[in-house]
């Protein structure tokens, strides 16, 4: 099995990317999470879309279609999703079929705060279910105070560590079926 892993976090100490990293070690037995960089899109544009779509783009639908799932660690800006999240969704959303389309989506997310990005998370299955991708049946890992959880971007948190591996074999056994 074959899953995309997308942070919403640009920055290079990013807790969420940290996680991320995380959850590529912690994957079941047979499944790949390989990491997709949302840097290089360009902002949603009708107009950019109408000429064709840029590069990476395509790379970032092709990167869906090809995928058995999305494995998403979402951060919190300001009680919702980061620009460069809702981007890529919006960017994911379109064409017919959309690559979001029957997507099966595994949410995430660490923030210093103790709430853990409840919010953001949120916010983003809306996104992605007004896109048309559905989000996975298991209940929010939300990781709160992250920074003191996340070592120089190691997860070091045992009790963080479980709940990951469970979340993750959760979301595969939906994924099957
Ligand atoms: C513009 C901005 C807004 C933020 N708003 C929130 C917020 O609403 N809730 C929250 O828990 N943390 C908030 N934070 C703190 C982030 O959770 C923290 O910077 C976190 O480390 C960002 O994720 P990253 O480490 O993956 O880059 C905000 C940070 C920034 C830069």
């Amino acid at each position: 099995m074959n899953l995309l892993g997308v942070s919403g976090s640009l920055r290079a100490a990013s807790l969420n990317t940290a996680l991320l990293r995380a959850a590529q070690n912690l994957a079941p037995e047979g499944v790949t999470i390989t990491p997709f960089s949302l840097r290089d899109l360009p902002f949603f544009d009708q107009d950019l879309e109408d000429e064709g779509d840029p590069p990476a783009v395509v790379a970032w639908k092709e990167a869906i279609r090809a995928a058995d799932g999305l494995v998403i660690a979402c951060p919190e800006y300001n009680g919702g999703i980061t620009g460069v999240l809702k981007n890529a969704v919006d960017w994911a959303s379109r064409g017919k079929p959309a690559p979001l389309a029957g997507k099966l989506c595994c949410l995430f997310g660490a923030s210093p705060g103790i709430t853990g990005t409840v919010r953001a998370q949120d916010a983003l299955r809306l996104s992605l279910r007004r896109a048309g991708a559905r989000t996975e049946p298991q209940g929010d890992v939300l990781v709160g105070q992250a920074h003191l959880k996340i070592v120089d971007g190691v997860l070091t948190d045992e009790r963080t560590i479980e709940g990951l591996r469970r979340h993750l074999a959760g979301f595969v056994e939906a994924v099957r079926g």
